[in-house]
């Protein structure tokens, strides 16, 4: 990313001058992950990691219900997204009237809520979790049934490893859920000892042909401790050439699914926001009240 530099070093520029964090999100372009983040994670650490800057201002590297996941647990702080129409197949499958007919389908059973949604799904809810987090956030709530919205791959794959029975509602990410079992076993016929670490939004059949299931930061972690020879990140495009750099010795195969959203926030895009200080992400005081309560029950599970 040297092409970049000049960018890069403009962004630095600006970024003391705001006094401005950058949090990008790991399927953000190696120039914005190695280049200008100053924290980069999955969904989770982010979240975590919204709460513990003491910055003026945070720009979101990542899709807006990242933004608005920041700026809910952060009412004070000015929270800024480079694009505003960096959205998600998952926040865009639900909405707030959705959660009230499922809890009239279901009543007394607890709403979990993948962070992936608009404040409003998740102020209606009663907790939230991450790909991170699921099993234990299912698992913490002390009950035989929750609804989990509303990724219906996500729901099923903990369902499969936890006796807590799960509704599902029919979302998908439009990036895992194209990956297919065939694609999987065409890669062990033609990479040989191929590890294959897939993301649970991933569909079940595609994880049960995995060596691995986790989010993007466990997908990381389980390379890291494990060192294979050669790894399969079955996942979005940039999580291969963002990791690939920090294991010279490990040979990565790069299936890629591209998230358009995720690829709206570019540098040029960041420079400009603070520049102008925009798009800041805001959210009504109530929604915002609802939904805060909802992702800090989340983030008190450790
Ligand atoms: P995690 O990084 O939390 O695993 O989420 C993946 C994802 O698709 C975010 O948009
Ligand atoms: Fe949404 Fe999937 Fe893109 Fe993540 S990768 S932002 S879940 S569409």
């Amino acid at each position: 990313w040297a092409v970049h530099a000049e960018e890069v070093a403009q962004i630095r520029r600006l970024k003391r001058e705001r006094d401005a964090v950058i949090l990008a999100h790991n399927y953000q372009t190696p120039e914005i992950f190695h280049g200008v983040a100053d924290i980069v994670g999955d969904s989770l650490a982010l979240a975590r990691e919204a709460v513990a800057t003491d910055a003026a201002v945070i720009v979101l590297a990542g899709v807006h219900f990242m933004a608005e996941t920041a700026k809910i647990l952060n009412p004070d702080r000015r929270v800024l997204i480079p694009d505003d129409m960096a959205g998600c197949s998952l926040a865009d499958s639900i909405t707030a009237a959705d959660v009230a007919a499922l809890r009239a389908r279901h009543p007394g059973v607890p709403v979990v809520t993948y962070v992936n949604t608009s404040a409003e799904v998740k102020a209606a809810s009663d907790i939230c979790c991450t790909s991170g987090n699921a099993l234990k956030v299912v698992e913490s709530l002390g009950v035989s049934e929750v609804i989990m919205i509303p990724d219906g791959y996500l729901a099923r794959n903990i369902a499969a490893r936890t006796r807590v029975r799960i509704i599902t509602w029919d979302g998908a990410c439009e990036v895992h859920e194209r990956f297919t079992p065939e694609d999987i076993r065409r890669m062990r016929a033609e990479h040989a000892g191929v590890t294959v670490v897939a993301h649970p939004e991933c569909p079940p059949e595609v994880v049960a042909e995995a060596d691995f299931a986790g989010s993007t930061a466990e997908m990381i972690d389980f390379v890291d401790r494990r060192r294979p020879p050669r790894v399969a990140l079955i996942t979005e495009c940039s999580m291969s050439d963002n990791v690939a750099a920090g294991f010279p010795d490990i040979s990565f195969v790069k299936p890629c699914n591209m998230c358009p959203h995720m690829k709206r926030i570019t540098l040029p895009g960041i420079r400009r926001a603070l520049e102008t200080m925009s798009h800041e992400v805001t959210v009504p005081a109530d929604i915002a009240r609802d939904a805060r309560r909802a992702v800090e029950r989340m983030l008190s599970i450790r």
